[in-house]
């Protein structure tokens, strides 16, 4: 194992960066390569077959040009989707995520779960078989929050965040769950960018679950005992749209290329 070998994370905008947050507090002296596919942004919004020809062809690109030792799908959307096909033409370990419906049915005291996610990822069979199994005996919620993902965009870029748009879809969830609502799945890794907007909006009485700490344990897991070097800066590569350096160096990437 080449100790430079980075992880790479993947996803179709800067959502993944929650991700990163998490997976440099469990691997601080990782090397990683950050890859969004911002031309395809949003996902949320694209079909089935778009998303996992996207998904697959790049990553099969990115792994080629990058030769990371492991990938992480830091998108719900791609994961819930593609990952069992990218899982069957990639050598690498690849990490996917999923809708944290587990831990919210052991937090809820009400029974009552909102999911919020994009309108691609609440659709799939996949969070039908995650309600199936760790939330039969509680009443979930899903609500689609595309707004949310423009939002969280435009925060990391240091624009003004539309409370419109939270307010929106707050109130899109709280209408349909009722007032037992308590927990709220993140199940967008851009949502938890916005976790100020979205405290604020639903109240003291929710609280939110989201998988990206659980992502990054189960990535340094897999690479526990390999060799780990960060041979040059870590950086990011876009397919479209690059947001400003600076947006990006708290995450510490230090540059940004187009692929
Ligand atoms: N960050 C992605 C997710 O976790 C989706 C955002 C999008 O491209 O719609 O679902």
């Amino acid at each position: 194992m080449d100790a430079s070998a980075p992880i790479l994370l993947f996803d179709s905008g800067v959502g993944g960066l929650t991700v990163l947050t998490r997976l440099r507090e469990v691997l601080p002296g990782a090397p990683v390569i950050y890859a969004a596919d911002t031309a395809g942004l949003p996902y949320g919004e694209k079909t089935e077959a778009e998303i996992a020809a996207r998904v697959a062809g790049l990553l099969g690109v990115l792994t080629e040009r990058y030769k990371p030792r492991l990938a992480c799908i830091a998108c719900n959307t791609a994961s819930t989707i593609a990952l069992g096909m990218v899982r069957d033409v990639l050598a690498i370990p690849i990490v996917g995520t999923v809708p944290a419906i587990k831990p919210a049915a052991a937090m809820t005291r009400t029974g009552t779960i909102g999911l919020l996610g994009t309108g691609a990822t609440i659709r799939q069979a996949y969070v039908d078989n995650l309600e199936a199994e760790f939330a039969a005996d509680k009443r979930l919620v899903r609500h689609a929050a595309p707004g949310l993902v423009t939002a969280a965009e435009a925060k990391l870029r240091g624009e003004r965040v539309d409370p419109a748009a939270i307010s929106a879809a707050v109130a899109g969830l709280v209408e349909r769950a009722g007032p037992d609502l308590d927990t709220v799945v993140l199940a967008c890794t851009h949502f938890p960018l916005l976790a100020d907007e979205l405290t604020k909006a639903f109240g003291p009485g929710v609280r939110f679950v989201d998988g990206a700490a659980g992502i990054a344990r189960r990535v340094a897991h897999l690479v526990a005992g390999q060799p780990l070097e960060r041979s040059r800066p870590d950086f990011a590569v876009f397919t479209g749209p690059v947001p400003a350096a600076e947006c990006l160096a708290p995450y510490g990437l230090d540059h940004t290329e187009r692929i």
